[in-house]
Order: structure tokens, then C-alpha cells, then sequence
């Protein structure tokens, strides 16, 4: 498979694809090298990514959310597998997590963090529009609504 390239695999919310762009660059950097501090570098990066669209995707109310995290979690547990067996000195183990993520972040961020990313932007737009209609009315008896009335509870 050819090199991931960010511009590709836009999903077009500016803090996602930096950090996409930043997991690639680790990823090309553990191909030519698998040390210790590029492994590192790599599953902290994905961890930590993982993490941040999790964040995103709750604050937003994302439906798909739950199925979203369960494509983490599995990309998660199987790059936990490869990392043990580099360490007990596999020495397929560091082209085989090369592959495996190339074609899994080819895959997910194409699909999966694409829909996350349209449900977002979607998201943002929607919630300018959203007002605190407190009135005369002592602060906490105010609701959240949107411009068509509907209450809304904004995420905590
Ligand atoms: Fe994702
Ligand atoms: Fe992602």
C-alpha cells in the first residue's frame, strides 16, 4: 500500500487531521526505525488521539459513537499485542504493526473519522444558535434551547 498522506485522508476538522498527520509522520519514522522512543512516540500519539476524538464525539453527542470507540479499542488492543512481541524480540512483529496500521488508519479515517468529522463540523454549526432562555427568571430555572425551541442540554 502506498504511504499515508494527511491530505488524503482529510476529514476536515483542522485539530483532527493535525494530529493524523502527526501519527502518519510517527508511523514513517517507526518503519525506517523501530526504537524504542519511535514505538513510544507512535502508540502515545494514538492513545492520546484516540482519546481527544472520543472527547469530541461525547461533547457532540455523536450517535456513533459507541461503535467508534470500539474500533479504538480493538486497533488499541491489537497494537498492544504487537508491541508485546516486540519487546520479547519478535523480529516480524515491528513490520507487521506497519502494515496492520497502514491499512487500519487507511481504512478508519477514511470512513469512520470522516462521518465523525462531518457529524462535528455539523455540530458547530448548530451550536451558535443555541441560546439560554432565562428571561426574568433567576438563572438556574433557564433552559437551553435551540433557534427552533427544542431544549437542549449542552454537554458538561
Ligand atoms: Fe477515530
Ligand atoms: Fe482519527
Amino acid at each position: 500500500m502506498a504511504a499515508l498522506n494527511w491530505t488524503t485522508h482529510a476529514v476536515f476538522v483542522t485539530e483532527i487531521d493535525d494530529e493524523h498527520r502527526e501519527i502518519f509522520a510517527a508511523l514513517a519514522e517507526f518503519e525506517k526505525a523501530a526504537t524504542r522512543k519511535n514505538i513510544a512516540r507512535l502508540t502515545t500519539r494514538l492513545t492520546d488521539h484516540f482519546a481527544h476524538e472520543e472527547r469530541l464525539m461525547r461533547a457532540a453527542r455523536y450517535e456513533s459513537y459507541k461503535w467508534h470507540k470500539k474500533l479504538h479499542a480493538a486497533a488499541r488492543w491489537r497494537v498492544e499485542g504487537f508491541v508485546t512481541r516486540m519487546e520479547q524480540g519478535e523480529a516480524e512483529a515491528a513490520g507487521e504493526m506497519v502494515e496492520y496500521l497502514t491499512e487500519w488508519l487507511h481504512n478508519h479515517t477514511r470512513v469512520a473519522d470522516r462521518m465523525m468529522g462531518a457529524a462535528l463540523r455539523n455540530h458547530h454549526r448548530h451550536m451558535w444558535k443555541v441560546t439560554f432562555q432565562a428571561g426574568t427568571k433567576p438563572i438556574e430555572e433557564g433552559k437551553w434551547v435551540t433557534v427552533t425551541g427544542e431544549p437542549f442540554e449542552p454537554p458538561s
